[in-house]
Protein backbone atom coordinates (compact mmCIF):
# COMPACT_ATOMS: atom_id res chain seq x y z
CA UNK A 1 0.00 0.00 0.00
CA UNK A 2 2.42 2.78 0.89
CA UNK A 3 4.74 1.53 -1.65
CA UNK A 4 2.24 1.86 -3.84
CA UNK A 5 1.03 5.47 -2.27
CA UNK A 6 4.68 6.57 -3.25
CA UNK A 7 4.97 5.40 -6.74
CA UNK A 8 1.60 7.47 -7.34
CA UNK A 9 3.34 10.79 -5.58
CA UNK A 10 6.77 9.87 -7.93
CA UNK A 11 3.89 9.83 -11.08
CA UNK A 12 2.47 13.20 -10.01
CA UNK A 13 6.05 14.56 -9.45
CA UNK A 14 7.01 13.52 -13.06
CA UNK A 15 3.91 15.20 -14.29
CA UNK A 16 4.10 18.20 -12.86
CA UNK A 17 8.21 18.38 -13.82
CA UNK A 18 7.44 17.43 -17.42
CA UNK A 19 4.32 20.09 -17.67
CA UNK A 20 6.25 22.92 -16.19
CA UNK A 21 9.30 22.23 -18.37
CA UNK A 22 6.82 22.49 -21.07
CA UNK A 23 5.38 25.74 -20.13
CA UNK A 24 8.93 27.10 -19.85
CA UNK A 25 9.04 26.01 -23.31
CA UNK A 26 6.17 27.93 -24.73
CA UNK A 27 7.04 31.19 -22.21
CA UNK A 28 9.97 31.24 -24.72
CA UNK A 29 8.47 31.19 -27.54
CA UNK A 30 4.80 30.30 -29.35
CA UNK A 31 5.53 27.99 -32.33
CA UNK A 32 4.62 29.02 -35.73
CA UNK A 33 3.88 26.79 -38.78
CA UNK A 34 3.92 27.85 -42.51
CA UNK A 35 1.66 26.12 -44.99
CA UNK A 36 1.67 27.66 -48.56
CA UNK A 37 3.98 27.76 -52.25
CA UNK A 38 7.60 29.42 -53.14
CA UNK A 39 7.21 32.04 -51.32
CA UNK A 40 6.90 30.83 -48.37
CA UNK A 41 8.67 26.93 -48.89
CA UNK A 42 11.99 26.48 -46.79
CA UNK A 43 13.51 23.89 -48.20
CA UNK A 44 10.57 20.97 -48.63
CA UNK A 45 11.19 20.87 -52.16
CA UNK A 46 14.91 19.66 -51.85
CA UNK A 47 13.36 16.48 -50.47
CA UNK A 48 11.60 15.54 -53.25
CA UNK A 49 11.46 15.06 -57.11
CA UNK A 50 10.42 18.09 -58.66
CA UNK A 51 11.70 20.74 -60.62
CA UNK A 52 10.55 23.26 -58.72
CA UNK A 53 13.51 23.82 -56.49
CA UNK A 54 16.08 26.54 -55.21
CA UNK A 55 19.11 24.62 -54.61
CA UNK A 56 21.90 25.63 -57.05
CA UNK A 57 23.56 29.42 -56.57
CA UNK A 58 23.18 31.69 -56.81
CA UNK A 59 20.16 31.60 -54.48
CA UNK A 60 20.82 31.87 -50.74
CA UNK A 61 23.93 34.00 -52.14
CA UNK A 62 23.13 36.27 -48.62
CA UNK A 63 22.12 33.61 -46.19
CA UNK A 64 24.44 33.11 -43.65
CA UNK A 65 26.23 30.16 -45.23
CA UNK A 66 26.27 32.42 -48.78
CA UNK A 67 24.54 28.54 -49.93
CA UNK A 68 21.32 27.74 -51.45
CA UNK A 69 18.89 26.81 -48.45
CA UNK A 70 15.59 26.07 -50.58
CA UNK A 71 14.34 29.15 -50.13
CA UNK A 72 13.34 30.83 -53.27
CA UNK A 73 14.90 33.96 -52.77
CA UNK A 74 18.87 35.75 -52.34
CA UNK A 75 18.46 35.45 -48.15
CA UNK A 76 15.68 34.75 -46.20
CA UNK A 77 12.15 34.75 -46.50
CA UNK A 78 8.87 35.77 -45.19
CA UNK A 79 8.58 33.06 -42.74
CA UNK A 80 12.14 33.40 -41.62
CA UNK A 81 11.41 37.16 -40.65
CA UNK A 82 9.05 36.61 -38.87
CA UNK A 83 10.61 33.92 -36.88
CA UNK A 84 13.08 36.83 -36.02
CA UNK A 85 10.83 39.09 -35.57
CA UNK A 86 9.24 36.80 -32.80
CA UNK A 87 12.43 35.98 -31.45
CA UNK A 88 12.30 32.42 -32.77
CA UNK A 89 14.90 30.43 -34.58
CA UNK A 90 13.50 29.65 -38.42
CA UNK A 91 11.10 26.67 -38.67
CA UNK A 92 12.65 24.11 -40.08
CA UNK A 93 10.86 22.24 -43.55
CA UNK A 94 8.94 19.53 -42.55
CA UNK A 95 10.92 16.98 -44.49
CA UNK A 96 14.12 18.04 -42.63
CA UNK A 97 16.01 15.19 -41.16
CA UNK A 98 17.02 17.46 -38.78
CA UNK A 99 13.20 18.15 -37.77
CA UNK A 100 13.25 15.70 -34.55
CA UNK A 101 13.13 16.49 -30.87
CA UNK A 102 12.82 18.96 -28.91
CA UNK A 103 13.25 21.11 -32.52
CA UNK A 104 9.47 19.59 -33.59
CA UNK A 105 8.48 22.60 -30.52
CA UNK A 106 9.48 25.58 -32.58
CA UNK A 107 6.96 24.62 -35.54
CA UNK A 108 6.96 23.53 -38.58
CA UNK A 109 7.00 24.27 -41.90
CA UNK A 110 4.99 22.60 -44.63
CA UNK A 111 5.59 24.67 -47.51
CA UNK A 112 5.85 23.38 -51.17
CA UNK A 113 6.84 25.66 -54.22
CA UNK A 114 4.56 25.37 -57.18
CA UNK A 115 1.04 24.20 -55.55
CA UNK A 116 -1.90 26.35 -55.28
CA UNK A 117 -5.66 26.12 -53.66
CA UNK A 118 -6.30 23.48 -56.19
CA UNK A 119 -4.96 20.24 -56.44
CA UNK A 120 -4.52 20.76 -60.41
CA UNK A 121 -2.07 23.25 -60.00
CA UNK A 122 1.65 22.92 -60.89
CA UNK A 123 1.13 19.43 -61.91
CA UNK A 124 3.79 20.34 -64.26
CA UNK A 125 5.93 20.01 -61.14
CA UNK A 126 5.33 16.67 -60.95
CA UNK A 127 6.23 15.86 -57.06
CA UNK A 128 4.84 18.72 -54.95
CA UNK A 129 3.32 18.39 -51.40
CA UNK A 130 -0.48 19.69 -52.19
CA UNK A 131 -1.87 21.45 -49.91
CA UNK A 132 -4.07 19.02 -48.34
CA UNK A 133 -0.87 16.82 -48.42
CA UNK A 134 0.69 19.67 -45.96
CA UNK A 135 -2.99 19.59 -43.92
CA UNK A 136 -2.35 15.63 -43.37
CA UNK A 137 1.55 16.25 -42.56
CA UNK A 138 0.63 18.70 -39.85
CA UNK A 139 -1.74 16.42 -38.28
CA UNK A 140 1.24 13.58 -38.90
CA UNK A 141 3.09 16.50 -36.94
CA UNK A 142 1.21 16.93 -34.13
CA UNK A 143 0.80 12.92 -33.87
CA UNK A 144 5.03 13.26 -33.28
CA UNK A 145 4.56 15.85 -30.89
CA UNK A 146 1.93 13.82 -28.64
CA UNK A 147 4.65 11.45 -28.39
CA UNK A 148 6.75 14.29 -27.11
CA UNK A 149 4.93 16.17 -24.15
CA UNK A 150 1.24 14.62 -24.68
CA UNK A 151 -2.32 15.27 -25.94
CA UNK A 152 -3.20 18.15 -23.78
CA UNK A 153 0.38 19.60 -24.07
CA UNK A 154 0.52 19.39 -28.04
CA UNK A 155 -3.31 20.89 -28.04
CA UNK A 156 -1.62 23.64 -26.09
CA UNK A 157 0.53 24.15 -28.47
CA UNK A 158 -1.01 24.16 -31.82
CA UNK A 159 -3.95 26.36 -30.42
CA UNK A 160 -1.49 29.24 -29.40
CA UNK A 161 1.02 28.95 -32.04
CA UNK A 162 0.96 31.57 -34.86
CA UNK A 163 0.54 29.89 -38.44
CA UNK A 164 1.07 31.38 -42.26
CA UNK A 165 -0.78 30.37 -45.04
CA UNK A 166 0.49 31.80 -48.85
CA UNK A 167 -1.54 30.46 -51.51
CA UNK A 168 -3.33 31.68 -54.46
CA UNK A 169 -0.89 33.30 -57.51
CA UNK A 170 0.24 29.09 -58.84
CA UNK A 171 -3.88 28.94 -59.15
CA UNK A 172 -3.16 32.26 -61.59
CA UNK A 173 0.51 31.60 -62.81
CA UNK A 174 0.78 27.83 -63.13
CA UNK A 175 -2.74 27.11 -63.93
CA UNK A 176 -5.37 29.23 -65.45
CA UNK A 177 -2.96 31.18 -67.39
CA UNK A 178 -0.12 28.54 -67.82
CA UNK A 179 -0.47 28.10 -71.56
CA UNK A 180 -3.17 29.63 -74.18
CA UNK A 181 -6.30 27.79 -73.90
CA UNK A 182 -5.84 25.71 -70.20
CA UNK A 183 -7.98 23.28 -68.72
CA UNK A 184 -9.48 25.83 -66.11
CA UNK A 185 -9.69 28.61 -68.45
CA UNK A 186 -11.88 26.73 -70.95
CA UNK A 187 -13.86 25.64 -67.83
CA UNK A 188 -14.52 28.99 -66.31
CA UNK A 189 -14.29 32.82 -67.06
CA UNK A 190 -12.22 34.54 -64.53
CA UNK A 191 -14.47 35.95 -62.59
CA UNK A 192 -16.16 32.31 -62.22
CA UNK A 193 -12.66 31.03 -61.55
CA UNK A 194 -11.78 33.33 -58.87
CA UNK A 195 -15.35 32.28 -56.68
CA UNK A 196 -14.32 28.54 -57.16
CA UNK A 197 -10.90 29.23 -55.80
CA UNK A 198 -12.42 31.26 -52.84
CA UNK A 199 -14.88 28.52 -51.94
CA UNK A 200 -12.14 25.76 -52.34
CA UNK A 201 -9.79 28.18 -49.83
CA UNK A 202 -12.98 28.23 -47.88
CA UNK A 203 -12.77 24.54 -46.79
CA UNK A 204 -8.74 24.69 -46.77
CA UNK A 205 -9.07 27.45 -43.38
CA UNK A 206 -11.98 25.58 -41.99
CA UNK A 207 -9.56 22.11 -42.48
CA UNK A 208 -7.10 24.00 -40.59
CA UNK A 209 -8.80 25.63 -37.60
CA UNK A 210 -10.11 21.49 -37.42
CA UNK A 211 -6.23 20.48 -36.99
CA UNK A 212 -5.93 23.47 -34.32
CA UNK A 213 -4.89 26.82 -35.76
CA UNK A 214 -6.10 29.52 -33.87
CA UNK A 215 -4.01 32.60 -35.07
CA UNK A 216 -3.54 32.29 -38.93
CA UNK A 217 -2.41 34.83 -41.35
CA UNK A 218 -3.68 34.44 -44.31
CA UNK A 219 -1.73 36.24 -47.24
CA UNK A 220 -3.44 36.94 -50.60
CA UNK A 221 -2.25 37.18 -53.91
CA UNK A 222 0.66 39.77 -54.68
CA UNK A 223 0.23 42.16 -57.63
CA UNK A 224 1.05 39.17 -59.98
CA UNK A 225 1.01 41.09 -63.24
CA UNK A 226 3.88 43.27 -61.82
CA UNK A 227 6.42 40.50 -61.52
CA UNK A 228 9.70 40.66 -63.79
CA UNK A 229 8.28 37.25 -65.59
CA UNK A 230 4.84 39.00 -66.58
CA UNK A 231 6.74 42.27 -67.49
CA UNK A 232 8.74 40.49 -69.22
CA UNK A 233 6.29 38.07 -71.35
CA UNK A 234 2.84 39.56 -71.38
CA UNK A 235 3.18 43.67 -70.08
CA UNK A 236 3.14 46.20 -72.61
CA UNK A 237 6.33 49.01 -72.77
CA UNK A 238 7.31 47.50 -69.26
CA UNK A 239 3.55 47.80 -67.55
CA UNK A 240 2.27 45.18 -65.24
CA UNK A 241 0.45 42.61 -67.22
CA UNK A 242 -3.32 43.72 -67.17
CA UNK A 243 -4.90 40.30 -67.60
CA UNK A 244 -3.16 39.09 -64.33
CA UNK A 245 -3.49 41.96 -62.58
CA UNK A 246 -7.43 41.37 -63.18
CA UNK A 247 -7.32 38.66 -61.52
CA UNK A 248 -5.21 40.00 -58.42
CA UNK A 249 -8.00 42.47 -58.00
CA UNK A 250 -10.96 40.31 -58.39
CA UNK A 251 -9.07 37.44 -55.70
CA UNK A 252 -7.89 39.50 -53.02
CA UNK A 253 -11.16 41.59 -52.12
CA UNK A 254 -12.93 38.28 -51.89
CA UNK A 255 -10.58 36.30 -49.95
CA UNK A 256 -10.62 39.48 -47.23
CA UNK A 257 -14.63 38.88 -47.38
CA UNK A 258 -14.50 35.17 -47.08
CA UNK A 259 -12.19 35.26 -43.91
CA UNK A 260 -14.77 37.96 -42.19
CA UNK A 261 -17.18 35.20 -43.37
CA UNK A 262 -15.35 32.16 -41.62
CA UNK A 263 -14.33 34.26 -38.45
CA UNK A 264 -18.35 35.45 -38.14
CA UNK A 265 -18.79 31.59 -38.14
CA UNK A 266 -16.26 30.90 -35.51
CA UNK A 267 -17.31 33.94 -33.31
CA UNK A 268 -13.27 34.79 -33.07
CA UNK A 269 -11.16 36.23 -34.87
CA UNK A 270 -8.80 33.09 -35.99
CA UNK A 271 -8.21 34.62 -39.26
CA UNK A 272 -6.66 37.31 -40.19
CA UNK A 273 -6.02 38.88 -43.93
CA UNK A 274 -2.43 40.03 -45.33
CA UNK A 275 -2.80 42.54 -48.02
CA UNK A 276 0.29 41.39 -49.87
CA UNK A 277 -0.92 42.76 -52.90
CA UNK A 278 -0.54 46.89 -51.65
CA UNK A 279 2.50 45.76 -49.58
CA UNK A 280 3.94 44.80 -52.37
CA UNK A 281 2.56 47.41 -54.65
CA UNK A 282 4.02 50.74 -52.65
CA UNK A 283 7.67 49.64 -53.35
CA UNK A 284 6.68 48.77 -57.02
CA UNK A 285 4.46 52.14 -57.94
CA UNK A 286 7.34 54.15 -56.32
CA UNK A 287 10.78 52.03 -55.88
CA UNK A 288 12.70 54.75 -55.20
CA UNK A 289 11.20 55.73 -51.21
CA UNK A 290 11.90 52.16 -50.70
CA UNK A 291 15.71 52.72 -51.63
CA UNK A 292 15.25 50.45 -54.80
CA UNK A 293 16.43 51.47 -58.41
CA UNK A 294 14.13 49.40 -59.77
CA UNK A 295 10.90 46.97 -59.17
CA UNK A 296 10.83 46.21 -62.70
CA UNK A 297 14.13 44.05 -63.29
CA UNK A 298 14.93 40.97 -61.48
CA UNK A 299 18.48 40.60 -59.84
CA UNK A 300 18.92 37.19 -60.98
CA UNK A 301 17.82 36.09 -64.76
CA UNK A 302 17.98 37.11 -68.40
CA UNK A 303 16.39 38.62 -71.23
CA UNK A 304 14.01 41.43 -71.15
CA UNK A 305 13.74 42.57 -66.75
CA UNK A 306 16.17 39.77 -66.58
CA UNK A 307 12.26 37.89 -66.14
CA UNK A 308 13.03 34.79 -69.06
CA UNK A 309 13.70 31.65 -67.73
CA UNK A 310 14.95 30.31 -64.33
CA UNK A 311 18.16 32.12 -61.81
CA UNK A 312 21.00 30.02 -62.49
CA UNK A 313 24.79 30.09 -62.28
CA UNK A 314 24.90 31.15 -65.62
CA UNK A 315 22.39 34.76 -65.38
CA UNK A 316 23.04 37.85 -64.92
CA UNK A 317 23.83 38.79 -61.01
CA UNK A 318 23.16 42.28 -59.53
CA UNK A 319 25.33 43.26 -57.34
CA UNK A 320 24.09 44.50 -54.60
CA UNK A 321 20.71 42.60 -53.81
CA UNK A 322 19.73 45.56 -51.45
CA UNK A 323 18.75 47.37 -54.11
CA UNK A 324 16.26 45.55 -55.97
CA UNK A 325 12.81 44.74 -54.94
CA UNK A 326 12.38 40.96 -57.35
CA UNK A 327 15.53 38.45 -56.98
CA UNK A 328 14.40 36.03 -59.74
CA UNK A 329 11.51 36.37 -62.24
CA UNK A 330 8.52 35.47 -59.77
CA UNK A 331 10.23 36.12 -55.79
CA UNK A 332 11.22 39.12 -53.73
CA UNK A 333 14.41 39.84 -52.40
CA UNK A 334 15.33 39.64 -48.78
CA UNK A 335 15.54 43.17 -48.62
CA UNK A 336 11.62 43.30 -50.29
CA UNK A 337 10.34 40.43 -47.73
CA UNK A 338 11.51 42.65 -44.78
CA UNK A 339 9.00 45.75 -45.79
CA UNK A 340 6.40 43.25 -46.24
CA UNK A 341 6.97 41.78 -42.81
CA UNK A 342 7.21 45.67 -41.26
CA UNK A 343 3.99 45.97 -42.32
CA UNK A 344 2.56 42.83 -41.19
CA UNK A 345 3.47 43.29 -37.76
CA UNK A 346 2.48 47.24 -37.78
CA UNK A 347 0.26 48.14 -41.07
CA UNK A 348 -3.12 50.13 -40.72
CA UNK A 349 -6.24 47.92 -41.19
CA UNK A 350 -5.76 48.61 -45.07
CA UNK A 351 -3.05 46.34 -45.01
CA UNK A 352 -3.54 43.58 -42.07
CA UNK A 353 -7.29 42.63 -41.28
CA UNK A 354 -8.65 42.88 -38.77
CA UNK A 355 -5.92 43.63 -36.97
CA UNK A 356 -1.83 43.91 -36.97
CA UNK A 357 0.96 41.33 -36.06
CA UNK A 358 2.21 43.17 -33.11
CA UNK A 359 -1.93 43.74 -31.81
CA UNK A 360 -1.69 39.94 -32.04
CA UNK A 361 0.98 39.40 -29.88
CA UNK A 362 0.33 41.78 -27.16
CA UNK A 363 -3.62 40.44 -27.53
CA UNK A 364 -2.35 36.25 -27.03
CA UNK A 365 0.68 37.67 -24.47
CA UNK A 366 -1.87 39.34 -22.44
CA UNK A 367 -4.35 36.24 -22.26
CA UNK A 368 -1.89 33.64 -21.27
C1 LIG B 1 -8.14 17.65 -53.51
O1 LIG B 1 -7.59 16.50 -52.92
C2 LIG B 1 -8.05 16.23 -51.61
C3 LIG B 1 -7.30 15.07 -51.02
O2 LIG B 1 -6.59 14.33 -51.93
C4 LIG B 1 -9.56 15.98 -51.62
O3 LIG B 1 -10.01 15.74 -50.34
C5 LIG B 1 -10.23 17.21 -52.20
O4 LIG B 1 -11.61 17.00 -52.31
C6 LIG B 1 -9.66 17.52 -53.58
N1 LIG B 1 -10.25 18.79 -54.03
C7 LIG B 1 -10.95 18.86 -55.18
C8 LIG B 1 -11.55 20.19 -55.49
O5 LIG B 1 -11.08 17.93 -55.94
C1 LIG C 1 -0.49 48.09 -35.70
O1 LIG C 1 0.64 48.06 -34.89
C2 LIG C 1 1.07 49.27 -34.29
C3 LIG C 1 2.20 48.94 -33.36
O2 LIG C 1 3.34 48.64 -34.04
C4 LIG C 1 -0.05 50.01 -33.63
O3 LIG C 1 0.41 51.25 -33.11
C5 LIG C 1 -1.17 50.20 -34.57
O4 LIG C 1 -2.24 50.86 -33.97
C6 LIG C 1 -1.63 48.91 -35.16
N1 LIG C 1 -2.64 49.16 -36.16
C7 LIG C 1 -3.79 48.54 -36.19
C8 LIG C 1 -4.76 48.95 -37.22
O5 LIG C 1 -4.06 47.64 -35.45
Amino acid sequence: MALAAVKMALIALAFALAFSSHSAHWAEARAFYVFGDSLVDSGNNNYLVTTARADTPPYGIDSASHAPTGRFSNGRNIPDIISEQMGSEPTLPYLSPELTGPKLLVGANFASAGIGILNDTGIQFLNIIRIYKQLQYFNQYQQRVRRLIGPVGTRELVNQALVLITLGGNDFVNNYYLVPYSARSRQFALPDYVRYLISEYYKILERLYELGARRVLVTGTGPLGCVPAEIAQRGRNGQCAQELQRAAALFNPQLVEMIKEVNRRIGSDVFVAVNAYQMHMDFITDPRQYGFVTSKVACCGQGPYNGIGLCTFLSNLCPNRDVYAFWDAFHPTERANRLVVQQILSGSMDYMHPMNLSTILELDAART
